[in-house]
């Protein structure tokens, strides 16, 4: 007899930021064509994360109709700052692939699909495509993958605070804390800030960012959200206060914030 074996599906399925409400329709049947979802824990710290993602399962698709398989995220060097940066997050990267390939083998059956959660929109400042493409060239396990794109952080940012992200035919540039801290980008007046866990804006709110404002947000979408906005050197110490305040409460934050240079429109 001819044996046909199925090829593995994968859905990488942006959830957006935090509110269930913004899964778009096709998320949603994404999440309903799955057997097999998988949710890295980062820990105590994220578990708050990973109880979302379950909430959102609870909302959208049917008891006993798929099953959750968690692993542990692996630690990553944070420490490695500099050129020592890139191999420290290339390690870290291989290291997940191999949790990845391990739950692609062992957990999936070869007619089924499985999904990754991925917060926000799975093309910015995430690397679970990354990991599958390692994962495929790897070559130990053979699957297809498709991306179902979310609403990212940057999104919902600008939606809660009614602004755009650039002026009229002028740049916007999406950066890291890191980058900020280096210096202010060359060439763009509208900069949205993201992984920034050292207050990278606190360098500009004194002398010369009197024409800065800032558009800042936490935990955007979830029952904790906190929104700030106006002129940098007043918003910038009420950031902060309230920054440490919502960290000590919870244990972990996650921010974004928009800063634009006020420039005469060219
Ligand atoms: C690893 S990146 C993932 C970004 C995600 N893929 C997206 O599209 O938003 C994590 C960063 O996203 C931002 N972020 C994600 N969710 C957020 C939220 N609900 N509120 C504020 N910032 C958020 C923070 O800057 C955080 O450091």
């Amino acid at each position: 007899m001819r044996q046909t074996r199925g090829v593995r599906k994968i859905h990488v399925i942006g959830i957006g930021a935090g509110d269930p409400d913004q899964l778009t329709l096709q998320a949603v049947k994404a999440l309903r064509g799955t057997d097999v979802f998988f949710i890295l824990d980062k820990g105590e710290v994220k578990a708050d994360l990973t109880g979302l993602r379950r909430d959102m399962l609870d909302a959208h698709v049917p008891e006993g109709t798929y099953r959750v398989v968690e692993a542990r995220d692996p630690e990553r060097d944070r420490s490695a700052g500099g050129a020592a940066y890139s191999p420290a997050v290339g390690d870290w990267r291989s290291a997940r692939a191999d949790i990845y390939e391990r739950l692609i083998a062992e957990e999936l059956a070869e007619d089924e699909t499985g999904a990754f959660l991925v917060w926000g929109d799975p093309s910015l400042y995430d690397s679970t495509l990354a990991i599958l493409e390692e994962v495929l060239e790897r070559g130990g396990v053979a699957f297809a993958y498709d991306v179902v794109p979310g609403i990212s952080s940057v999104s919902a940012l600008v939606a809660r605070h009614r602004t755009g992200l650039n002026r009229v035919a002028r740049p916007v540039q999406i950066t890291t804390g890191r980058r900020l801290a280096e210096g202010f980008p060359e060439g763009v007046d509208d900069v949205v800030v993201m992984l920034d866990a050292h207050q990278a804006f606190l360098r500009y709110a004194g002398e010369g960012g009197e024409d800065i404002d800032i558009y800042w947000g936490a935990y955007i979408g979830t029952p904790d959200e906190i929104l700030v906005s106006g002129p940098l050197a007043e918003a910038a110490p009420r950031i902060e206060r309230l920054r440490a305040e919502a960290r000590e409460r919870k244990g972990w934050i996650m921010d974004t914030y928009l800063l634009r240079r006020r420039t005469p429109e060219r």
